[in-house]
């Protein structure tokens, strides 16, 4: 009988990662259904992508929004549970560590719903972010966990995780860039005419780059600096825009920051194929880098993902002047191959489901 799964997107990074699994779920004769919690809506953050990525369009959605942390995760675990009630699936898969990822967990638990957790084991040892919470509570509740490297198996291990749920079967946004890396070489960014290999490519968004005042006006000091050197292409994130307006430093930027609206999929690796380096405080970022050996400086104290650091290209910085000098003296780039982050994880993922359900 055909198994049914639900897969859960409701951020960004949700969707990049779902649409090679959702075709090899399909494929293995899964029958899949797409749940968007409607934690990202806009066209420019959540639309694009299933358009650029031929995710089919989500067969439901549980339109959570924006709010506080108690309130987007409490319109999550209150709408997807009805739906669980109404049809439940036979498990339910979901990525990473935003809020609809740890939302919907806890909610299959309480119902007793198979859950599994794709990008599994990812600690920063921060609890101060929000992120870190969400692997934690998820992790410690799925009942499959499907690893993307070693340090993240460890993790579990530490935890007291029984090896019998974990799977480590590698990095699932590198799917996605293989699959599409012809469609990504082929984009032409004519909006911005970046002249190759000679910007410096930016996205931050994190509440702890973002939200506090001085902090943020003193990464807009940092790209300013490096922007009398190269010119800054700056993707400016919802939560980022929204700083900017409220503290009132919108108009700080030197004429060389050139700040852009949130970018589609394969705009945003073109840009990043192409940069002198990358600056971000994603963690997707971080690995896409690592794969195309890119120079990246992570404007973080930690990393879930300290195989960027250990096998890639990553840097951890702080945005000071010395740090400047460091950005335009990049790392040199460094290939380097990372054991399964081969573009078959989503196979992978496919081939155990089959097994175990
Ligand atoms: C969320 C994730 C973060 C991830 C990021 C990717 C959590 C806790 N955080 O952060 O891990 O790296 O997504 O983008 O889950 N907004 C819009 N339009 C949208 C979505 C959001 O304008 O489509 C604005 C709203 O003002 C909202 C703010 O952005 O309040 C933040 O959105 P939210 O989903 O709370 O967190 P992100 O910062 O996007």
């Amino acid at each position: 009988m055909l198994k049914n799964i639900d897969l859960i997107v409701g951020a960004r990074p949700n969707f990049i990662k779902c649409a090679m699994l959702h075709n090899e779920l399909t494929k293995s004769g899964f029958k899949v259904r797409i749940v968007h919690t409607g934690q990202h809506y806009d066209e420019l953050m959540s639309d694009v992508f299933f358009k650029e990525l031929s995710i089919p369009m989500p067969d439901v959605n549980l339109n959570a929004g924006s709010g506080s942390h108690a309130v987007q995760t409490g319109n999550i675990m209150k709408a997807y549970e009805d739906l669980l009630q109404e049809n439940p699936p036979n498990l339910t898969i979901v990525f990473g560590d935003v809020n609809s990822t740890a939302a919907v967990v806890i909610t299959c638990a309480k119902h007793h719903i198979k859950t599994a957790h794709v990008e599994a084991g990812l600690r920063s040892f921060n609890k101060n972010m929000p992120e870190e919470l969400n692997r934690i509570i998820t992790d410690s509740i799925a009942d499959y966990l499907f690893t993307p490297s070693n340090d993240a198996d460890e993790n579990l291990i530490k935890e007291g995780v029984d090896s019998e749920r974990i799977f480590r079967v590698g990095n699932i946004m590198i799917d996605t860039l293989i699959a599409y890396r012809d469609e990504i070489d082929a984009q032409k960014i004519i909006e911005f005419k970046p002249v190759l290999h000679n910007y410096v490519y930016v996205t931050i968004h994190r509440p702890s780059n973002v939200d506090d005042r001085e902090h943020l006006k003193a990464i807009i000091e940092f790209l300013n600096n490096i922007s009398r050197e190269k010119t800054v292409l700056f993707s400016i994130h919802p939560r980022t825009e929204k700083a900017l307006r409220i503290h009132k430093l919108n108009n700080m930027f030197l004429p060389s920051v050139i700040q852009m609206p949130p970018l589609s999929y394969l705009k945003s690796m073109k840009l990043m194929i192409d940069a002198f380096a990358v600056i971000t405080d994603s963690g997707g970022i971080q690995e896409e880098t690592t794969f195309l050996g890119i120079p990246c400086f992570t404007l973080r104290n930690d990393t879930e993902r300290p195989i960027t650091i250990s096998k890639g290209t990553n840097m951890l910085i702080k945005p000071t002047q010395d740090n400047v000098n460091q950005v335009l003296e990049p790392l040199k780039k460094i290939e380097c191959e990372i054991e399964l982050w081969d573009g078959h994880t989503s196979e992978r993922i496919a081939y155990i489901l089959k097994d175990i359900l």
